[in-house]
């Protein structure tokens, strides 16, 4: 049963998190098996829209990943075809195809559920040297540019916009995939932030527009443009440009009325099953228009340590991938793993917390294996210290709460204990959360989503923020991560000793030493491509 149309926002929003919960008893209702004959394509398409190739010019940004995420950005890149190729490139971009018999798939920059990827990208500019201005459509497979309206676009600036399409994730994993969705999204966000961090430039989220206003933006309201095609949900809009400006959506979303439109959206599977659970949580968190939030002040933090790798950006980012196995034995230094949570810390100016618009509402708790100098354990990362007694008053009252690693590191030891076990459990029995370095679970504080329900949206964007940022710090440190989608809710609460809804845990995370499955090769990812 879900919640039907007359429920208020807050009461759907409730059940569906209830009912959305996997539990050791039951999964969360799911399809059951894989219909194979309905997989969606990966790949949206808009037939009829002139599509613009992107050069191919990521080798040739010399941008270190150590400066981006020390917010030591180079000098901003012109607006160009080129530099906004690398941003898609390194954001959205094919990573490389990996073939297992006469199965091929792509990999993206941006990780993604299932690597079902129900995330789609567009670009809002002004024009540019080969580029007229416009609303277009990403094409990742292609790398190119669909141009979906003719118009002038914002000026000093760039808009992404980015959307959902929550049947490409629901087919596998059914009522649980909206949360996935919301995962990749933050992926996507935190995806930009980096990549244009890495062209000098700073994103900001525009977290005042409507869901509504979005969609008239991106064209995801044009029904006849979407006839028989899967629906696109409006997620968030980024702007890249002067922080301090603000593009004129209602200028933009007036001149997209009277553009001229191009494109048809590709239907992704011939047939579809309805999931009513996901219809009504979209409909409970459907976001209003809302004032702008004074800018989150970020703590005074030194500088994040240094990894051992000083890796090219462009490179780390292409790099990146979710680990499938670890080999139980790779330990990694105490000062390694500080580094890479000092990363998690919300940072001014610094990628990707320079887009977020709110104060950390996020707190990793992390189950360490295998960290030198560390005692094995539960430890908790507490993002803004004003969450700091509600955390204490949620969970369990013995826990020890003893600082450990550098002063400016808000990181506790709770319990000294081999978690495992419990890992391995929580994450539905998965071992990649016991063979690895370290596994753990993201606490929102759940609470502020029940006043604006939108919020709940928000939560799951920003674990996949920190998701990613933990992709890539695990990439730096030589190790490697996995986003971990699938875990018991109520288990991780009850290892905490969290018993109300005050905290919960809605993303998981593991790292350690990876193992390659070698039945499977990898092929680079433009080679599809003719030169250009
Ligand atoms: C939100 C989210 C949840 C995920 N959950 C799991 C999971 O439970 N188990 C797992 O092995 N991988 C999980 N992954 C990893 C994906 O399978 C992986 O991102 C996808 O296959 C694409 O591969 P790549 O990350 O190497 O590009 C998850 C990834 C994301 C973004």
């Amino acid at each position: 049963m879900s919640s039907g149309p007359d429920s208020s926002p807050s009461a759907s929003l409730l059940e569906y998190h209830e009912r959305s919960k996997h539990r050791l008893q039951r999964y969360a209702p799911g399809p059951g098996g894989l219909d194979w004959a309905r997989q969606p394509d990966p790949f949206r398409t808009f037939a009829g829209a002139p599509q613009f190739r992107l050069p191919l010019a990521a080798d040739a940004l010399a941008t270190r990943h150590d400066d981006v995420r020390a917010g030591v950005l180079p000098a901003p890149a012109p607006v160009e075809l080129g530099s906004v190729a690398t941003l898609f490139e390194l954001a959205f971009g094919l990573s490389a195809w990996k073939a297992f018999g006469a199965n091929r798939w792509a990999l993206r920059c941006n990780p993604s559920s299932g690597n079902l990827h129900p995330t789609e990208a567009y670009l809002l500019c002004a024009a540019m040297p080969g580029l007229p201005g416009g609303l277009y459509h990403y094409v990742s497979r292609e790398h190119a540019l669909e141009q979906r309206a003719a118009v002038n676009g914002p000026s000093g600036g760039l808009l992404i916009g980015v959307s959902s399409i929550h049947w490409r994730e629901a087919w596998k994993y059914g009522m649980r995939a909206w949360r996935y969705c919301q995962h990749d999204c933050g992926h996507a966000i935190a995806a930009v932030a980096y990549a244009a961090a890495a062209l000098g430039w700073q994103t900001r989220m525009v977290s005042t527009v409507s869901d509504d206003a979005l969609a008239g933006l991106l064209g995801l309201d044009r029904v006849d443009d979407f006839a028989n095609a899967e629906d696109e949900a409006p997620d968030a809009l980024l702007w890249i440009g002067d922080p301090q400006a603000r593009p004129d959506v209602d200028r933009l979303r007036a001149a997209m009325r009277d553009a001229p439109w191009q494109g048809h959206a590709n239907l992704l599977s011939a047939s579809h099953v309805q999931w009513d659970d996901i219809d009504a949580i979209h409909r409970a968190t459907v976001k209003p228009a809302t004032a702008e939030s004074p800018e989150p002040v970020a703590p005074d933090l030194p500088p994040p340590s240094r990894h051992v790798k000083d890796l090219s950006f462009a490179d780390l980012a292409r790099q990146r991938r979710s680990a499938v196995d670890f080999d139980g034995v790779t330990r990694i230094d105490a000062s390694a793993f500080f580094a890479m949570l000092e990363c998690l810390m919300p940072r001014a100016g610094t990628p990707p917390w320079n887009t977020w618009p709110a104060p950390p509402q996020m707190h990793p708790a992390f189950m360490v294996h295998r960290v030198d100098d560390l005692v094995p354990g539960l430890y908790i990362l507490v993002r803004d210290p004003s969450a700091m007694a509600s955390l204490k008053a949620s969970m369990r009252p013995d826990w020890l709460w003893e600082k450990v690693g550098p002063a400016h590191l808000p990181l506790y030891l709770l319990l000294p204990h081999d978690l495992r076990g419990a890992a391995r459990l929580i994450c539905c029995h998965q071992d990649i959360a016991a063979d690895s370095c370290f596994a753990l679970g993201m606490l929102a504080h759940f609470g502020a989503a029940m006043d604006a329900p939108w919020r709940y949206r928000h939560l799951y964007w920003e674990c996949g923020m920190l998701g990613h940022v933990l992709y890539l710090e695990a990439e730096a440190a030589g190790i490697r991560a996995t986003g971990i989608g699938c875990f018991f809710d109520d288990e991780m609460h009850e290892l905490l000793g969290i018993s109300d809804r005050t905290w919960q845990s809605l993303y998981h995370f593991t790292a350690g030493g990876p193992v390659e499955d070698r039945r499977l090769s990898t092929l680079p990812p433009y080679d599809h491509l003719s030169p250009r």
